[in-house]
């Protein structure tokens, strides 16, 4: 009888394949006779917060082919898929770096472990850094979202938040202050000191600050709602693609993991055709806050409709055939709960927002097969299930969402700047344009004025 081969298995993302891969391979491969490697799928890696890898997978795995010592090439995709690859591949040791160490010792209730030294000073974060220059990130405005904009923009190696603007300068010096960042006195002096813009101002103006940047040559992201109106969209647009700037709006479900798995499964017929889209956001405010008292761009639609026509305008088009706003109002002539309800070709769909009205906030897809629920809240996605006329047959489908989320968004942005059009499907201009177009629409019919003290 002959004697059974050593077979020894490794993981890693790979990206930017280096020298301390090479290495890691070459004593992985000598520790036994057959050597599998797993390499990362992108999805896999955003959901463990990986974010930023820049090489696709087949790159990946063809350079690990090229390397010459892996005999067999799996694909990692999911957390715990590794134990059952030892059982299925009859695994006898299973190695990595000695970054991980104590990290894998659970394993050796299955295979012998082995941490192999890491070679020193190389590293796929070290290669992004260096091939790409980080990209120094200023931030106009200093309301909650700025400060959240920084916390989550650390979650992602390549950029770092400089500075920041606000014409009221003692908030730009709290701020700065508070987060350990400079503070500008004028906007164009944040401009001459920052590759990406952040605009988190006020609503109504976006439209300047975004136009501002792009004509100073910067990149932007605009937090929503980007334009209050459908031509000032088209025009920030066609000025980025004269400038060759990247710009986008910051919904940041659309970067999310989880939204974007949804959306794949609304779109591969799981569920039939779409025939009805019900998207429900409402966060109860204090009547005191800026939502509630900001009398022209406050108001329930400006600050929470975008979230809830994103999946209106990602499934069933840019183009409706109607539209019809209803909405309750404050004494002061704010919607403190609006729905929309639209009429496609392809089916209905209707958009509900309150900040003084709480409802159930859930996502429902309708379909000619079946439907998906997602609970609130549903614009962080992290679970949905998929329900058929066979009420016993229920898919169930889970996706983390680390942190506040933006850090999807930021990463989107990043790599777009650094020259990749990975993710650029996420939210398009079109999408973004519809978006203002229907704001717009919604302020002409809200006739505010006239609202007042309704
Ligand atoms: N590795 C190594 N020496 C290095 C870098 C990586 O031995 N200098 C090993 C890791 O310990 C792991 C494998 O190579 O076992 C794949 O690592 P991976 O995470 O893909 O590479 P890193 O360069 O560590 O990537 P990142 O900087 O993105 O974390």
């Amino acid at each position: 009888m002959g004697i059974r081969m050593i077979k020894v298995i490794t993981y890693g993302t790979f990206d930017l394949f280096h020298e301390g891969h090479y290495r890691l391979l070459q004593r992985a491969k000598a520790l036994g006779d057959y050597l599998i490697v797993g390499v990362t799928t992108e999805n896999y890696d955003q959901a463990r917060g990986k974010l930023n890898v820049v090489d696709s997978l087949m790159t990946r795995i063809e350079n690990v082919k090229k390397s010459g010592f892996a005999d067999e090439i799996i694909i990692e995709e999911s957390i715990g898929q590794k134990i059952s690859d030892i059982k299925k591949y009859k695994i006898d040791i299973f190695t990595v770096g000695s970054d991980w160490i104590g990290h894998f010792d659970y394993i050796e209730e299955y295979c012998k472990v082995v941490y192999l030294e890491r070679t020193k000073d190389v590293s796929s974060t070290m290669l992004r850094n260096q091939n790409f220059k980080i990209q120094r990130i200023g931030i106009i405005g200093t309301g909650r979202i700025a400060g959240r904009f920084l916390m989550e923009a650390k979650r992602v190696s390549g950029v770092n938040v400089q500075s920041v603007y606000n014409p009221h300068i003692d908030s730009a010096k709290k701020f700065a202050q508070e987060y350990d960042i400079d503070y500008c006195l004028t906007e164009e002096a944040l401009y001459q000191n920052t590759d990406i813009v952040y605009v988190a101002s006020p609503h109504e103006t976006h439209y300047r600050y975004v136009k501002n940047a792009l004509l100073y040559g910067k990149h932007v992201l605009c937090e929503k709602p980007f334009t209050l109106k459908r031509e000032e969209a088209e025009e920030l647009f066609a000025i980025a693609k004269e400038k060759g700037r990247i710009l986008f709006e910051g919904i940041k479900t659309a970067y999310c993991p989880g939204f974007n798995k949804l959306v794949d499964i609304a779109c591969s017929g799981l569920i039939g055709n779409i025939r009805y889209i019900d998207a429900c956001f409402t966060k109860l405010e204090d009547k005191n806050s800026r939502e509630l008292t900001d009398r022209k761009y406050g108001g329930s639609f400006l600050e929470l409709g975008s979230y809830c026509l994103l999946p209106i305008i990602k499934l069933f088009g840019c183009e409706y055939d109607e539209v019809r706003f209803e909405s309750i109002y404050d004494a002061g002539g704010l919607d403190l709960f609006t729905k929309a309800s639209f009429r496609f070709k392809k089916g209905l769909a209707t958009a509900t927002c309150g900040l003084g009205v709480k409802s159930e906030g859930r996502l429902l897809l309708s379909g000619t097969k079946g439907y998906i629920i997602v609970e609130a809240p549903w614009w962080k996605t992290t679970y949905f299930e998929v329900h058929f006329e066979d009420a016993s047959r229920v898919e169930k489908y889970s996706e983390r969402f680390l942190g506040d989320g933006l850090r999807y968004e930021i990463s989107t942005l990043l790599n777009q700047v650094n020259g990749s059009s990975k993710g650029e499907f996420k939210l398009t201009r079109s999408e973004t344009t519809a978006i203002a177009g229907i704001m717009e629409k919604f302020l002409a019919g809200e006739k505010r004025d006239e609202n007042m003290g309704a």
